[in-house]
């Protein structure tokens, strides 16, 4: 590192990290954000233009530090020093009362027991470690025993603090479960249809999947997962006497802690609560499948101890089952933002787990074949994790006589377009892109968090803006005039005042979002910033054939036609002209060197092992800002080992294979920096 910069701003970088910190903590575990996502943006950038000129002056519980490279060849195992133990369960109030019964017996005790009652969150139960107060390892529940390390995953996961407040002992292990909140579920899912993907049959598959996902992340994904808290096995400080003190601990060290929890005098009291919390269920943001009753007392539950397989002092308290039957009353067809029709069930109402339900998506044509679901049949419908209401299958033994099989209509319901079916897709679409169902949901997601973050532009507006024809394409929203937004029914001056301004804010947008909100198909967060990355500004990028896109790294041919195909077309050129014309801007940044050329032209590294005061993330980064190449597994082809601390097999196979291995100091003298 030269010696003539000037010293790092380290007071600035932290203030920034303590700011962004804390925002991250307002959005993720409070749900109760106090910056838009764009400011929240800006903070970020500098504080990385801050790392990038000083890395060594990181911030150890820098936002950057989330983002890791992700463990390559397969998960190494980690061994709980306390096994992860599992419960028992309960069906029904009586064996809640027998519980309650078995625990005073054992207690030897008359007296009425406290316990405390809490959601069964349905997710991915994990045990995270932190060694003087630094998030340390990730693991998995695994056998119980040996679970696997998840560390490099769960980093990018907000609502895990990387380092705990306040006091905390040398190594503390607290375990909870990560799970995938129902709306974030429901948009991933709608988000693998269009791409041809199969749908994740709920959010506990969804959030097990990311967690272990090895290659290719799924960055959206892992964002999405949130962690809650319930115990803490090692490091307990002294003087707390129940689990109660030990979830307001978790809180108080940072972490989200599901709010439904109540402290209960005695047995009535927890089944009454966990009535209630039925009922509340299809209100909460994550999907639960029973609540858990635990001793209060942390003396008595030390007293009753375990079993080899769960704890006497725990209890699974689970909700009745959900799956019905009911009837097909019709097959209605929605029209998506690519055109996309869907198929949807209109069912007679039934009450699934405490849900009324009445309608269930069919996906697309195949889905309903291969169930072979008619108007008229029985069906039965569960709610898949719980939530999202599905047809399991038909019960053929009741259907009437005279059905008839369901296809989709050869025309659009909206725009009475002609709807085709490419042959290597499961979709069939409305090719018409003046449909007006396509218009709304296209605004929507223009409108959307991800693209242009357009305030006070809601589902009701973008119906009207279409219906009356103020908005015939999508650039007409940046061209709206308050003259003809005061127009609107229900429309004041201060709702028109405040679309403008959000619209104003939204003008000054980065590169990645502007992609997203075209709408491409095939093309979300992760493949926009790969674009925007590579090319740098849209030009580049207009410029580019499918062949230079395939080029990019992420990007298959699958995308890379659909980018083309996107831009070929004359009316989204047009489109993209008049955006700009009517002030939609980014900041250009330099574009990364095609592979194979640069300093480091070609040549492949691998990194493993824990670099000191540089990320993962930002060697990679550097490596390829050079045109370099980061690689996850050591092969003969692999140029340079870059091997940190703790470095294990990668740096033996390099050994073996005689590949040139670089420590940190010789990496920052081959990067120049
Ligand atoms: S306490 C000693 N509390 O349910 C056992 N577990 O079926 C400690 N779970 O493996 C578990 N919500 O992954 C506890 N509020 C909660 C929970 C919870 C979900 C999971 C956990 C456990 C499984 C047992």
């Amino acid at each position: 590192m030269s010696a003539d910069r000037d010293p790092p701003p380290r007071a600035r970088m932290q203030a920034l990290a303590d700011e962004l910190n804390r925002h991250a903590r307002l959005y993720y575990l409070e749900d109760a954000p106090e910056i838009s996502d764009a400011d929240y943006d800006r903070l970020f950038r500098e504080l990385q233009a801050l790392e990038n000129t000083h890395p060594e002056a990181t911030p150890s519980d820098s936002p950057s530090r989330r983002v890791g490279a992700p463990p390559a060849d397969g998960f190494s195992e980690v061994e709980h020093r306390l096994p992860m133990l599992s419960l028992d369960n309960a069906m029904d109030a009586d064996e809640i009362r027998a519980f309650d019964e078995r625990v005073r017996r054992m207690l030897e005790r008359e007296a009425p027991l406290a316990y405390v009652i809490e959601p069964k969150l349905d997710g991915a139960g994990v045990e995270l470690v932190y060694q003087e107060g630094e998030l340390a390892v990730c693991a998995t529940r695994g056998d119980g025993r040996v679970g696997e390390d998840v560390t490099a995953n769960l980093r990018r996961c907000h609502s895990i603090p990387l380092r705990l407040q306040g006091d905390s002992a040398a190594r503390v292990s607290v375990r909870g479960e990560v799970v995938l909140p129902i709306a974030r579920f429901e948009r991933l899912n709608e988000d693998r249809l269009e791409r041809d993907l199969e749908a994740f049959a709920n959010p506990r598959n969804a959030a097990a999947g990311a967690l272990r996902q090895l290659h290719d992340i799924d960055l959206a994904r892992l964002r999405a997962l949130e962690f809650r808290a319930y115990a803490v096995r090692e490091g307990l400080p002294g003087g707390l006497e129940g689990q109660s003190d030990v979830l307001r601990l978790l809180a108080d060290w940072g972490f989200r802690v599901s709010e439904d929890h109540h402290l209960c005098p005695d047995v009535e009291a927890v089944i009454e609560k966990h009535e209630a919390l039925l009922a509340l269920r299809n209100q909460l943001p994550v999907e639960i499948d029973g609540s858990v009753v635990k001793v209060e007392s942390l003396a008595l539950q030390a007293e009753l101890g375990e079993l080899s397989r769960s704890p006497r002092w725990a209890i699974a308290y689970k909700f009745p089952p959900s799956q019905e039957t009911t009837v097909v009353r019709a097959i209605e067809v929605q029209v998506g933002r690519t055109g996309a029709l869907t198929p949807v069930a209109k069912l007679e109402a039934v009450q699934v787990g405490g849900v009324t339900v009445q309608n269930a998506s069919l996906h697309n044509q195949d889905e309903v074949e291969r169930k072979d679901v008619r108007v008229g049949d029985t069906v039965v419908v569960q709610r898949a994790g719980d939530v999202i209401p599905q047809v399991v299958k038909v019960v053929t033994s009741q259907r009437p006589s005279r059905t008839r099989r369901f296809r989709l209509p050869k025309r659009c319901p909206v725009c009475r377009s002609t709807v085709v079916r490419l042959e290597d897709e499961a979709v069939t679409r409305c090719p018409n892109l003046d449909c007006p169902a396509q218009l709304k949901n296209n605004l929507r997601h223009l409108a959307s968090r991800s693209a242009f973050d357009i305030e006070g532009l809601g589902e009701k507006l973008v119906e009207q803006l279409v219906e009356e024809q103020l908005v015939a394409r999508l650039s007409d929203v940046f061209a709206l005039e308050r003259e003809s937004l005061e127009g609107l029914e229900r429309m004041g001056e201060k709702s028109a005042s405040n679309l403008l301004a959000g619209l104003e804010r939204s003008r000054a947008t980065t590169l990645a979002r502007f992609l997203i909100a075209l709408g491409i198909r095939h093309v979300g967060e992760t493949v926009a910033q790969q674009l925007a990355r590579h090319f740098g500004d849209l030009d580049p990028l207009l410029a580019a054939d499918q062949e230079s896109l395939e080029a990019v790294e992420g990007i298959g041919p699958t995308i890379a036609e659909s980018v083309a195909r996107f831009f070929a077309d004359t009316r989204n050129r047009a489109e993209v002209e008049r955006l700009r014309e009517l002030g939609v801007r980014w900041e250009k940044s330099a574009p990364a060197p095609p592979r194979g050329e640069g300093p480091l032209g070609g040549k492949t590294f691998v990194l493993t092992g824990t670099l000191v005061d540089l990320p993962r993330s930002r060697a990679k980064q550097r490596i390829e800002a050079l045109g370099g190449v980061v690689t996850s597994a050591v092969s003969k082809k692999t140029d340079y080992l870059v091997a940190g601390a703790e470095a294990g097999t990668k740096l033996e196979k390099a050994r073996k294979l005689g590949v040139e291995i670089l420590d940190q100091a010789a990496l920052t003298e081959l990067l120049g920096d």
